[in-house]
């Protein structure tokens, strides 16, 4: 896709909300040719909602009922209905917590996008710092990918290393990886915008 306006993105996120402010502020310092449309979340009291209603940006809570692991049926349906509604062109997944069905993918084919904190394909689900730790590997980092109907199997876009020490704990490493994740997702996103990504099967090329 080659946007020739700001590329009007809408972030799904169930936590704390990090990656969206790093997404934000790279918009903020004219690193990022973007716009966040709309922030969603799957958990009512989640940080990221509070984030964006504090930086102006509509923000809502999207119920996933009944479903507890993925975004499917009627809940699919309407989270959809909010990023029409706001005009979303890409969709971010910031902690989401949740996989991404069928119906989604298909509505926005090759433009939802995923941060996962491991060099995907290793450790993909959750935990996957802890995951990284316990194997004992001494290089880390994140992976910003497309989604596709796998967990965390999409075409890669961009990784990011950091290196795992003697004295890390879980958090200590989650704490070095998310540092690159906020470098990662904004750049990731620019190559977007800027219509450099042309995905062929499970290849992401950047021109
Ligand atoms: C990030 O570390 C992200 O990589 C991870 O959740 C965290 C969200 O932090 N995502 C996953 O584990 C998805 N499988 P944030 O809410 O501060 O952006």
């Amino acid at each position: 896709m080659k946007p020739t306006s700001p590329l009007a993105i809408g972030i799904l996120g169930s936590g704390k909300g990090t990656n969206a402010q790093a997404i934000i502020d790279a918009i903020a310092a004219g690193r990022l040719n973007a716009r966040v449309v709309c922030v969603l979340s799957d958990v009512p009291d989640a940080f990221i909602l509070q984030r964006a209603r504090q930086q102006g940006i509509p923000a809502e809570f999207v119920s996933a009922a009944p479903f507890k692991t993925k975004l499917d049926g009627e809940a699919e349906q309407r989270t959809l209905a909010v990023l029409r509604r706001y005009g979303a062109e890409v969709i971010v997944l910031a902690g989401f917590m949740r996989i991404i069905k069928r119906g989604m993918l298909q509505a926005f084919p090759h433009r939802i996008l995923n941060i996962h904190p491991a060099l995907l394909p290793a450790f993909p689900g959750v935990d996957s710092w802890k995951q990284a730790l316990d194997y004992g590997v001494k290089v880390a980092g994140c992976t910003v990918h497309f989604v596709d109907e796998g967990t965390d199997t999409g075409p890669i876009l961009l990784q990011k290393t950091v290196p795992v020490l003697d004295s890390d704990t879980p958090a200590t490493l989650h704490a070095r990886i998310q540092e690159q994740e906020h470098i990662a997702f904004p750049e990731a996103l620019q190559l977007l915008a800027e219509g450099r990504v042309q995905v062929e099967g499970r290849i992401a090329r950047i021109s």
